[in-house]
C-alpha cells in the first residue's frame, strides 16, 4: 500500500428523499476522519455519493410526478448541496448513474462470471423494497419487514446468482487474520456468527427491469442494486486505483454492515481484487426510540438544524451524544442543552473570555508552564487513543477537560486582575496557546469555530497576538 495515501468512503445513499439526520450521522462521522488523516499529512481520497438504481427512485419519481431522469438529477444535486453546506470534505461524489459507474460495475460482473461464480437460477422468495433484499419469514414480525413496516412482495423469477456460499471458509479465515477488520468489536462478533452459520448464494440480478444496470451476457436482467451499488467504491478509483490502494475504511451503519463485511469481501475475492481495511459500523439515530428513516417520513432535516444552530453544533451533538457503533436518541431538548451548556458556556465562552483579555496584550509564544503542559499532553494523549478507536465522544471529552482547566485558571489566578505585567502576560499567552491547540484538534470536528478561532490568533515571530470575535455559540432559550 502506498504511504501516506488514506482512502475513506461513505454508502451511496438511496434517493427516494433528501438527506436526514441519519444519512448525515455516517456523512459527518467519515468526514470527521477524513479531516483528522488529512491533518495527520495523509493524502485523503474521501467518497460519497448517491444510489439511484433502486426500485424506490423509480416509485418516488413517480409519486413526485417527475420524469425519472429530471428528479434524479434534482435528488443528485440536493444531496451533494447538502454535504457541502455541512462541510463534509468529500474529494469526490458519485452517482450510480453515471458511465464510469456502470463500466466498472459492468468489467466486475465479468471478472465474477470468469471465476465461475455467477450462475442461473431460480428463485422465490420475499423481497423487502426498503431493504432492497429479499428477506426470511422468520426475519418478519406479524408479516412485516420490522424496519420497514412494511409487507414484502412475493417474488419468484430466473435470476443470476452470486456463489457466495463458497466464500464461508476464506471470508472465516481472512476474519481471523484481520481481527480489526469491523469495528465496533461486538459488532464483528456478529458478523462472525452470521457466517459461521453457513451462507447460501445471494441472486444478484432481476428480471425485465428496465431501471439499473444490464447484466452483460443477458439485458434482459438488471444487476441487483446492491451488486451495482458496492462496486462504486471501486469506479471512483478504477480497477487499477483500487488495486493499488483499496478503501482504508468503508463507514457504514449497522443496518448495511452485512452487506459491506460478508457480500463485499467475497465480490472481491471472487474477482481478484484486494479487500478493504476496515468496515466502521454506527449505531442507528432515533426520534422517540423509532429509526428515522425515509421510508418511515419520521425524518429530522440536518440543514434545517444547522440553519437554527449552525453546522457545528449539528457536528458537535451527533458526535458528543451518541458513543460511536451504539444507537441514539435525537431529541432536540438535548441538543438545547448540550449546545447551551457545551458550546455557549464552555467552548464559546472560554474563547471570548482568553481572546478579549489577551486583544489588548503584547505577548510571547513561549513554551507553556508546568500546568499547561500538563493539560496539553493529557488531551492529545485523549485525542490519540479515542480517534483511533473512532471514539469521538472521549476525544470531545478530553478536549472538554482541556477547556475546564483552562476556565478555572482563569477563575483562580483571576487574570484580569494580576496587575504585574511579566505574570499576567505569562498566563495569558499560556491561554493563548492553549485555545489555539483545542482549536486546533477541533478542526475535524468543529470546522467553522476551528477556523475562526485560529483565525483570531496571529504568530509574527515570537509574538503571540489575539483579537476578539463575535459570539461563536449565541445561548439559545
Ligand atoms: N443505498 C444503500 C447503501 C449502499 S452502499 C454500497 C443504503 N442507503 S440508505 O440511504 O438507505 O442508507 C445509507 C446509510 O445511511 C445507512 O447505512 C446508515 O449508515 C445511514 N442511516 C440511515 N438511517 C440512519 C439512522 N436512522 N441512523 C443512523 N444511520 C442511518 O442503505
Amino acid at each position: 500500500m502506498n504511504k501516506g495515501k488514506f482512502y475513506i468512503t461513505t454508502p451511496v445513499y438511496y434517493i427516494n428523499d433528501k438527506p436526514h439526520i441519519g444519512s448525515a450521522y455516517t456523512t459527518i462521522i467519515a468526514d470527521t476522519i477524513a479531516r483528522w488523516r488529512r491533518q495527520q499529512g495523509e493524502d485523503v481520497l474521501f467518497l460519497t455519493g448517491v444510489d439511484e438504481h433502486s426500485q424506490k427512485t423509480v416509485d418516488a419519481a413517480k409519486k413526485n410526478g417527475e420524469e425519472l431522469t429530471a428528479y434524479t438529477d434534482r435528488m443528485a444535486g440536493i444531496w451533494e448541496a447538502a454535504w457541502e453546506r455541512l462541510r463534509i470534505s468529500n474529494t469526490d461524489f458519485i452517482r450510480t448513474t453515471e458511465a464510469r459507474h456502470s463500466a466498472t460495475v459492468g468489467d466486475f460482473w465479468e471478472r465474477l462470471d470468469a471465476a465461475g461464480d455467477i450462475y442461473l437460477g431460480k428463485y422465490e422468495g420475499l423481497y423487502c423494497k426498503g431493504h432492497e433484499a429479499f428477506m426470511k419469514e422468520d426475519e418478519l414480525i406479524d408479516g412485516l419487514c420490522p424496519d420497514h413496516k412494511t409487507e414484502p412482495e412475493f417474488v419468484s423469477e430466473q435470476n443470476y446468482f452470486f456463489r457466495l456460499s463458497k466464500y464461508q471458509k476464506p471470508l472465516l479465515d481472512f476474519y481471523n487474520e484481520n481481527q480489526d477488520f469491523v469495528a465496533p468489536a461486538n459488532r464483528f462478533q456478529e458478523v462472525k456468527s452470521f457466517v459461521e452459520a453457513g451462507l447460501e448464494d445471494i441472486s444478484f440480478s432481476r428480471e425485465q427491469r428496465d431501471w439499473g444496470i444490464p447484466v452483460p451476457q443477458d439485458p434482459h436482467q438488471v444487476i441487483y442494486v446492491w451488486a451495482d451499488a458496492l462496486v462504486n467504491y471501486i469506479s471512483s478509483v478504477g480497477i487499477e486505483g483500487w488495486e493499488e490502494h483499496p478503501a482504508d475504511v468503508h463507514a457504514v451503519g449497522k443496518d448495511i454492515l452485512r452487506f459491506h463485511a460478508v457480500i463485499w469481501p467475497a465480490m472481491l475475492m471472487a474477482a481478484g481484487l484486494p479487500l478493504p481495511g476496515q468496515i466502521i459500523a454506527n449505531g442507528f439515530l432515533t426520534a422517540n426510540g423509532v429509526k428515522i428513516s425515509k421510508s418511515l417520513g419520521n425524518t429530522i432535516d440536518p440543514l434545517e438544524l444547522s440553519a437554527r444552530y449552525g453546522v457545528d453544533a449539528v457536528r458537535y451533538f451527533l458526535l458528543r451524544e451518541v458513543p460511536y457503533g451504539q444507537d441514539g436518541d435525537f431529541s432536540e431538548e438535548k441538543m438545547k442543552e448540550r449546545y447551551n451548556a457545551d458550546l455557549a458556556n464552555g467552548l464559546g465562552n472560554f474563547a471570548a473570555r482568553v481572546l478579549t483579555l489577551a486583544e489588548k496584550e503584547t505577548l510571547a509564544c513561549d513554551p507553556f508552564d508546568g500546568a499547561f503542559e500538563q493539560a496539553v499532553a493529557a488531551m492529545h494523549a485523549g485525542v490519540i487513543k479515542s480517534m483511533s478507536g473512532f471514539k469521538f465522544n472521549e476525544t470531545l471529552a478530553a478536549v472538554w477537560r482541556a477547556i475546564s482547566f483552562g476556565d478555572h485558571f482563569i477563575n483562580e489566578k483571576k487574570v484580569w486582575a494580576v496587575s504585574d505585567d511579566a505574570a499576567r502576560r505569562r498566563m495569558l499567552s499560556d491561554l493563548v496557546m492553549l485555545l489555539e491547540r483545542i482549536a486546533t484538534v477541533l478542526l475535524p470536528f468543529l470546522p467553522e469555530t476551528s477556523a475562526k478561532i485560529t483565525g483570531a490568533i496571529r504568530r509574527e515571530g515570537n509574538v503571540l497576538r489575539a483579537k476578539k470575535i463575535e459570539t461563536l455559540f449565541p445561548r439559545i432559550k
